[in-house]
């Protein structure tokens, strides 16, 4: 039973589910519901050709305790009717979080995606997740070798865990042919040379001080280049309300779909973001990524790749090194295993644990 809620869960979740359902293994999905609007959800399972959700929990936005308690009590209820073998969790978001405390109660293994990442800054509301989650799984999947070693220094026995590769980047791979730049970049009127932005981490967007600095930051980019935002309904109020837009050089849309937000980072000169995933699929797919946070839970996209964390105050000078240098296209390490086979990987071990059960 597979367990979905929030917009970074859909990608790595998509190539797992299909490689199961080629080993045959009979599957049900639930989405919690912590994200619904169209653009957040359902156009994901539309473009990556999620299968329709068996159930959906529609929990809704809530503080943190209120919304995990949500997705708790409707989890229990459902796992209790239906009594999967196995629950998979993804990532590091509130449902992933709920899902395995649920299940481990319960007597129910856990598999968890995206196993052993760490910022060390339980500031984080997902370092919180991601540690009880990787404490409590019976199977950890990694995606990259750092996160192996970080899951051994916390004493979790080595036979749980698997070195798979990134089934989010699986899902980069299998969509490369249907991104078309060009088109996403005509639809919304944008020049050819463009940055994308995505803001949407607490840390940068929740306190009014600090969209304030980031709004700054960011017209200091807009001198320099037009900016393109797709805009996280999180950051919304706050980052109009600290003047971030409207703005002339600062092109602010909704949330896009996958397949057009691929458009828009392969067809940027660099992307700025505070995201987890964009760090990741810029490094495959060779497109200068600024991040605006103090660490990353994902250093592989920096030795590996075209990832390097920028202070907000640093920003401008940043992107104007940046747009001086040549636009850096070949022949750089991506990270080991990022291949497009993790959810095969994962499938296979998958199949085999509830198979021996
Ligand atoms: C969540 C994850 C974060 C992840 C992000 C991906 C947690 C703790 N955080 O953060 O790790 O990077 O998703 O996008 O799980 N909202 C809408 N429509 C929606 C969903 C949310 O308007 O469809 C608004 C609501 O005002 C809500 C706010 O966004 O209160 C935050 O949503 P929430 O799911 O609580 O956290 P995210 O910031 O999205
Ligand atoms: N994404 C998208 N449209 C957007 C912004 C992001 O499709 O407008 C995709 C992005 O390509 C990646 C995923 O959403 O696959 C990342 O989700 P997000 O940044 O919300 O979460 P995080 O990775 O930070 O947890």
């Amino acid at each position: 039973m597979h367990i979905a809620g929030a917009r970074p869960n859909f990608p790595k979740a998509a190539p797992v589910i299909r490689a199961l359902e080629r080993h045959g293994v009979a599957q049900r999905l639930v989405h919690t519901g912590q994200h619904y609007d169209e653009r957040m959800s359902e156009v994901f399972f539309r473009q990556l050709g999620l299968p329709e959700p068996d159930e959906n929990l529609a929990v809704g936005s809530g503080s943190h305790a209120r919304q995990t308690a949500e997705m708790m009590t409707r989890l229990e209820t459902y796992f209790q009717d239906t009594g999967p073998a196995l629950v998979v969790v993804y990532g590091d978001v509130n449902s992933t979080l709920a899902a395995t405390l649920v299940a481990t109660k319960l007597a129910i293994p856990v598999a968890h995606v995206e196993a052993g990442l760490r910022s060390f800054n339980r500031a984080m509301p997902e370092e919180i997740n991601r540690l009880v989650t990787d404490r409590l799984s019976d199977l950890l999947f990694a995606t990259s070798p750092e996160a192996l070693v970080q899951l051994g220094n916390e004493g979790i026995a080595a036979q749980k865990v698997h070195f798979v590769g990134n089934p989010m980047i699986d899902t980069l791979l299998a969509n490369r042919d249907r991104v078309e730049p060009a088109t996403i970049r005509d639809q919304l009127g944008l020049s050819e040379r463009y940055v994308v932005a995505t803001l949407h981490r607490p840390a940068n967007v929740d306190d009014a001080a600090d969209a304030a600095e980031l709004a700054k930051a960011m017209h200091g980019v807009a001198e320099q280049i037009e900016v393109v935002l797709p805009l996280h309904p999180r950051g919304r109020h706050r980052l109009a309300a600290a003047g971030l837009f409207p703005h002339p050089g600062i092109r602010v849309v909704d949330p896009q779909g996958y397949l057009e937000f691929l458009g828009l980072i392969q067809g940027a000169r660099a992307v700025l973001t505070d995201s987890g995933g964009v760090q990741e699929e810029t490094t495959v797919l060779g497109v200068p990524c600024l991040t605006l946070r103090a660490e990353t839970e994902r250093p592989v996209t920096i030795t590996h790749g075209t990832n390097r964390l920028v202070t907000r105050a640093g920003l401008a000078d940043e992107v104007r090194a940046l747009l001086a240098a040549d636009r850096r296209t070949a022949d750089w390490p991506v990270p080991p295993l990022w291949d497009g086979r993790a959810g095969e990987r994962i499938a296979e071990v998958i199949a085999e644990f509830v198979g021996s059960r």
